[in-house]
């Protein structure tokens, strides 16, 4: 890989953001330009870099693809509505659940994701106003991972060859690139964002597609964002790296109310970790994780059985897919 990482230690985060703004505007120079907002901290941070260098020549979006978390779309919305940032939302939810119809390998799910988003929605809105960059909040980890072929980040196309200008039609610019999670944060502060964002745990580019064992459907969806949003309830206090729900293909046999009850698994995992490079479940406390099984079998009425992750990354990855 040829890209140099600026480490934390290196990183001067007001000259980073001075530079990075001076080479967004000379490289796109007065072009339309477009990026994807997800509300995570890459993207964000991206979107606020881009904002300054670009002012209104830039168009940003917030893709919904039907695989975010609940609520997320509108709230990330409103967020930088209120900062200024101009950000438009696409519902693009049919198609991603067309493209991920009845897909089970989690390679041909990742690729169905990332076609679908820089082709099908991207490509359109590209040609639709004529637009030759795309900007993006790629990482210096997600390329090192890609590249190593440990997991294929959905947001890594040039560094794995792929000609973007040939296959969609547009350029990527990556301001992030050689930057690791940490040293995004302190950019991100540096930038004014919120501690909502710059110290928001991280969250898939495939959403919670990345959490579904098996096909992507919005009923699965429907049961693995529920169950998520009680294990960011329940483990927001505990500042572990990330938490996330997984939901398993196997339905399980269980018992309500004294009858059989054939039910789905959800597995919780909690994360303590620097970087993503590594990682290890976070010790949670056992009244934890009995509240975290009662509410997720209560409230998602189709689960019967909730377990916790001990595998520490590697030999696991982060998240399941
Ligand atoms: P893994 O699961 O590879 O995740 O150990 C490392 C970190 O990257 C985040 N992340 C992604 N993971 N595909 C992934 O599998 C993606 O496109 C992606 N984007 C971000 C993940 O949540 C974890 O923090």
């Amino acid at each position: 890989m040829e890209i140099k990482e600026i480490t934390l230690e290196e990183l001067d985060p007001e000259k980073f953001i001075q530079d990075t703004i001076q080479e967004i505007s000379s490289v796109v120079h007065g072009r339309p330009a477009i990026n994807a907002l997800s509300g995570g901290v890459d993207s964000s941070a991206v979107t606020m870099l881009a904002h300054r260098a670009l002012g209104k020549t830039l168009r940003t979006y917030f893709i919904d693809n039907g695989i975010m978390r609940e609520g997320e779309p509108y709230h990330v919305v409103s967020l930088f509505r209120n900062l200024g940032v101009d950000v438009e939302l696409v519902d693009a939810r049919d198609i991603f659940f067309r493209r991920l119809k009845g897909l089970r390998d989690p390679e041909e799910k990742r690729e169905a994701i990332t076609q679908t988003f820089y082709k099908d929605v991207f490509g359109k809105l590209v040609k639709k106003c004529d637009i030759k960059y795309l900007l993006q909040g790629t990482n210096y980890t997600d390329v090192e991972e890609t590249v190593a072929k440990i997991k294929r980040q959905h947001n890594v196309l040039e560094q794995l060859g792929i000609d973007t200008e040939g296959r969609y039609g547009y350029r990527v610019i990556e301001p992030l690139v050689q930057l690791r999670k940490p040293a995004v944060r302190e950019v991100a502060k540096a930038l004014g964002l919120p501690e909502e964002i710059y110290a928001r745990p991280p969250f898939p580019g495939p959403a919670l597609a990345a959490r579904i064992i098996g096909e992507v459907t919005p009923e699965r969806v429907e049961i693995v964002r529920k169950a998520t949003k009680i294990v960011e309830e329940e483990l927001d206090k505990v500042k572990a790296f990330q938490y996330l729900a997984i939901l398993h293909e196997d339905k399980v046999t269980g018992m309500r109310e004294g009858r059989r009850d054939y039910g789905f698994q959800i597995e919780v995992r909690c994360w303590d970790s620097e970087d993503a490079r590594v990682g290890s479940p976070t010790k949670l406390p056992y009244d934890t994780l009995d509240r975290l099984a009662g509410r997720i079998t209560r409230e998602v009425s189709s689960v019967v059985n909730v377990t916790y992750n001990i595998t520490k990354k590697p030999p696991s990855t982060i998240e399941a897919v």
